[in-house]
């Protein structure tokens, strides 16, 4: 399962960046307002820094508009992927994109029907969320097992990014569920790097170590 991260700050992109582990970044428009600056620039600045598939999010609400802000999008640089909220104008302007080999990712996925639907239009990417459904009493991870299901048997190659992550053990469960991507916010990649005994560890090897010297 790769990794991308999923934020639209700067700094938080170039440092997990150098754990060498990014594979691509998503971005959405809450992200985006959070830190005050404009897509475009902001996709600018990124696509400097990871080398793999920038998910840049359209505004509109028909295909159209959708078509026309994700084909500037998408002239920035070959690796931005244009990021189309699920519904029906979503799904004609996917169709439309994939005609035109700009690559997509559906976004706001609840369900393995609106999964099968955004594949059948041509959807790169499909990303279902699991924290929201987790929220509202729901299991998420079923989503993302069920969806797999139906891409596996259907022999599709939409490839699915597991978003909305909440902590380190959805990381886990996605990559059981065979998620081909988990998006991954900051803070949760700093919750993986943590095991109390790895630091106790580390400690107790400089200490043994220190004291054969003395
Ligand atoms: O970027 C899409 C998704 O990961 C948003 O997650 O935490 O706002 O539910 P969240």
């Amino acid at each position: 399962m790769k990794l991308f991260i999923d934020t639209a700050n700067v700094e938080e992109i170039r440092e997990i960046g150098e754990w060498g582990i990014l594979e691509g970044v998503t971005t959405n428009p809450s992200l985006i307002a959070k830190e005050g600056l404009k897509l475009e620039d902001v996709m600018k600045e990124i696509v400097e820094i990871v080398e793999g598939p920038i998910s840049a999010e359209v505004m509109g609400l028909k295909a159209d508009e959708m078509l026309v802000e994700g084909r500037a999008l998408s002239e920035i640089h070959p690796n931005i992927v244009i990021k189309v909220p699920f519904c029906e104008e979503g799904l004609k302007a996917i169709k439309k994109f994939h005609e035109e080999n700009i690559k997509t990712n559906c976004t706001l996925i609840f369900s393995p029907a609106q999964a099968l639907l955004a594949a059948k239009a041509g959807a790169t990417f499909v990303s279902p969320f699991l924290g929201r459904l987790d929220d509202i009493g729901h299991v998420g991870m079923d989503l993302i097992e069920s969806i797999k299901k139906i891409f596996v048997k259907g022999n599709i190659s939409t490839e699915i990014i597991s978003a909305s992550i909440r902590g380190p053990q959805h990381v886990i469960q996605a990559a059981e569920a065979g998620s081909d991507i988990a998006t991954v916010p900051y803070k949760v990649f700093k919750q993986m790097l943590n095991h109390p005994l790895t630091e106790n560890g580390i400690e107790q090897f400089i200490r043994d170590y220190e004291g054969m010297k003395g």
